[in-house]
């Protein structure tokens, strides 16, 4: 008996493996579709991209409101909420894409890394799709997803490897990627995330009192409250890790600053426990430019180390570089890298919006790139063995070789 399935489990995969390769390569180009799960954190988000990269289905249900109101994400909560919204956002997905469930080429699921009881709700239900329809389940690391996401509207003038800043609310990483799977870490951070430290932030300075900001999260508010400076340089911070010649980051420093910051500031006006400082653009302006600063030197120093005649990791040419993750909506941040980019000859870009921050359509992409490495192997069907984890690593690091190179940088201004 067990026999008989594991061949019929074999058959399945060779006719399915070489129908999905097969249209990959096919002149006429048939189209496949992946529906891609992600639930790593609070938001549920289901989405299905053919191989071509169009977006058939996109469906996101935030739990930014439930948990705004406690003013933090609570792990069993999201899990509740998740398990509540997964079944209904799977059918809304289907009917917008017009598309029924046999008709999927496989399924791409969020496994790692993020909130273990979060993630566990998507891989369940993932796995049972994917058992019930007899198609491959695809396991997706979430920054990796992040990375390879702005190849999917343009995969002809992104080409592997490119450089890729992540900055999102868990994390903060340089890479250099090669592929699905084939990611090396330059630098990472050693303490919070800069989306982490703008939600906690933005929380302290009670942003969202203020009804525009009510539902924003602390990093599109503080973007937003910094273009209401009226002395954008009234607040300072220090430059973290000045003294470390590698690509690492801290935003520790900044957030305890900040805290101090804005205390002193209302013990100064006397704000009451339910106000908000009246320089609060000030403040923002200052924050924005200290963050991208850090951000700037971080990627300048990686930039440079990539173009070590030693290590010529893109050859001649200079790296692609790619910011992604929730804070790369930020058009203060992303301005300032596009900008130390050209000093250096290098193209930038991020995808769009839409797309920057927590969604399925980056998940399904992943499993684009998945089948498109038309590797033995990437077509899972061994369910089972597909598991969860709360954090993972990259497949390389180059983070010592970084350290050793300690190389000291002219640093490019930031803009304005
Ligand atoms: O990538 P993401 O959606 O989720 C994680 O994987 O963490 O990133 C969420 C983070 C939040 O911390 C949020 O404050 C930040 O992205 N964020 C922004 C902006 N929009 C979202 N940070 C700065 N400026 C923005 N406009
Ligand atoms: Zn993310």
């Amino acid at each position: 008996m067990h026999a008989l399935r594991c061949l019929a489990g074999n058959e399945i995969r060779n006719a399915l493996g070489s129908r999905i390769r097969g249209n990959l390569r096919s002149q006429r180009r048939l189209l496949s579709y992946v529906l891609g799960i992600e639930t790593s954190c609070d938001d549920t988000g289901i989405a299905i991209v053919d191989t071509d990269g169009r977006v058939r289905a996109n469906v996101l249900d935030s739990q930014q409101e439930f948990h705004t109101r406690y003013g933090g994400i609570i792990p069993p909560r999201a899990q509740d909420l998740h398990r509540a919204r997964i079944e209904s956002a799977y059918e809304r997905c289907l009917a917008e894409a017009q598309l029924q469930p046999e008709e999927l080429a496989a399924i791409a699921v969020t496994t790692r890394p993020g909130l273990p009881l979060s993630l566990l709700v998507g891989l369940r239900f993932a796995r049972h799709l994917a058992r019930r329809l007899q198609k491959p389940l695809l396991p997706v690391h979430h920054m990796e997803a992040h990375a390879l996401q702005a190849r999917m509207e343009q995969p002809s003038v992104i080409r592997f490897p490119f450089l890729c800043l992540l900055v999102s609310g868990g994390h903060c990483q340089l890479a250099v990627v090669q592929g699905p799977g084939r990611l090396a870490l330059l630098g990472q951070t050693l303490d919070d995330a800069p989306g982490e430290a703008f939600d906690k932030i933005g929380r302290r300075l009670r942003l969202h009192i203020l009804p525009e900001y009510r539902l924003w999260n602390g990093g599109r508010a503080i973007e937003h409250a910094a273009k209401l400076a009226s002395d954008p340089s009234a607040y300072d911070f220090p430059l973290p890790l000045a003294q470390q010649r590698n690509c690492n980051f801290s935003f520790a420093g900044i957030k305890n600053n900040s805290i101090r910051a804005i205390r002193k500031q209302e013990w100064k006006e006397r704000t009451p426990p339910d106000g908000v400082i009246s320089n609060y653009g000030d403040f923002c302006a200052g924050l924005l430019r200290a963050v991208s600063r850090h951000l700037m030197h971080r990627t300048q120093r990686a930039i440079e180390y990539c173009m070590l005649p030693e290590v010529r990791l893109f050859g001649d040419a200079p790296p692609t570089l790619i910011v992604s993750g929730g804070v790369a909506n930020n058009d203060v941040i992303y301005a300032n890298i596009a900008h130390l980019a050209a000093q250096y000859g290098c193209q930038s870009f991020r995808p769009s919006k839409r797309y920057c921050s927590d969604n399925g359509v980056m998940i399904a992409w992943h499993g684009v790139e998945q089948l498109m490495q038309d590797r033995e192997g990437c077509l899972r069907f061994d369910y089972d063995r597909i598991d969860i984890q709360g954090t993972a690593a990259f497949a390389e690091s180059h983070e010592e070789a970084v350290t050793a190179a300690a190389l000291k940088c002219k640093w490019v201004q930031p803009l304005g």
